[in-house]
């Protein structure tokens, strides 16, 4: 998801639950993360089509994406440590690092002014302004594998924070341990949806802020999560998982749905 800076005028988001009709709503404590938290939380911020899918004619998200769902997407930045994302989704949406907003500046109180992104790569093709044009104090931080190429590792390193993990894959235990020896406890995931399939497949997946957009986009659209068909041969049906999780807000404005689901 990419957002810009000049918005025009927003409708208002209305609450449906827990209390319906609330248009005045506070999206800060809405999405408030966790007081008093002892390890990472990780929330996903996703958004779907209304027939699931996840990725427009544009090969992007944007397609689905509103001026709403800019807005909350730039509170649940501002409330965040740390914004991750695989790199697939770094180079379609064309990442830089998060820009501050005076909007949110008062969510940064004792912290950077911007949320560092992590990405996870084993290709480490990464955009080029993730890597330098991010401040000081919220230095990109890259998670890889030692089966990369050492001469893109260094590349990487004279910016950004790298994280080598050791074998083919990072896994996300690698990640969630990463970010919080680094204190970095209120994670927002962005996606991908390889990337998300990952952290749901592991359990790791503490909330899901889904967006459900007015559209419908076909068949040949990716669902939020994607990949990870199970052992060759198995039935389609063998790597569905089935963990519950519970509707605790679900917000609207101009016919998109909100939904933030707890597990
Ligand atoms: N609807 C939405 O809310 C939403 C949100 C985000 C993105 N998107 C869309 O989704 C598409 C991109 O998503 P995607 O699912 O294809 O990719 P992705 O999940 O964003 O990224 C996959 C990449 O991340 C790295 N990666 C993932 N798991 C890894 C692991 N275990 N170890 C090492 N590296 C790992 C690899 O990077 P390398 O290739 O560098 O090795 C891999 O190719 C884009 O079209 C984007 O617009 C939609």
């Amino acid at each position: 998801m990419t957002m810009s800076s000049n918005e025009p005028a927003h409708a208002p988001l209305r609450e449906l639950l827990p209390a319906p009709g609330a248009t005045d709503v506070d999206l800060a404590s809405v999405y408030a993360y966790p007081v008093g938290l002892d390890r990472p939380w990780v929330r996903a911020n996703m958004v779907a089509s209304a027939d699931g899918g996840a990725v427009g004619p544009s090969g992007r998200s944007r397609d689905l994406s509103s001026v709403p769902d800019r807005r909350i997407m730039g509170v649940l930045r501002g409330l965040s440590d740390v914004v991750l994302v695989g790199a697939a989704t770094a180079r379609a949406e064309g990442y830089g690092p998060v820009r501050s907003r005076r909007a949110w500046a008062h969510l940064r109180e004792g912290r950077p002014d911007t949320p560092r992104v992590a990405v996870v790569s084993r290709s480490l093709d990464l955009p080029e302004a993730l890597l330098t044009e991010a401040p000081q104090d919220a230095r990109t931080l890259v998670f890889t594998t030692s089966h990369a190429p050492p001469e893109r590792i260094a590349r990487v390193r004279e910016h950004a924070e790298v994280v080598v993990v050791e074998g083919r894959s990072v896994g996300p235990e690698h990640v969630v341990n990463g970010l919080a020896e680094r204190g970095l406890y209120r994670v927002l995931t962005e996606g991908g949806p390889h990337l998300l399939a990952e952290y749901v497949a592991a359990g790791l997946l503490d909330e899901l802020c889904l967006t459900v957009s007015p559209h419908l986009l076909g068949s040949g659209a990716p669902r939020i999560v994607a990949g990870g068909s199970g052992a060759p041969g198995a039935p389609e049906h063998a790597s569905v998982q089935n963990t519950p999780v519970r509707l605790a807000r679900l917000l609207e404005a101009d016919g998109h749905l909100f939904a933030r689901y707890l597990r």
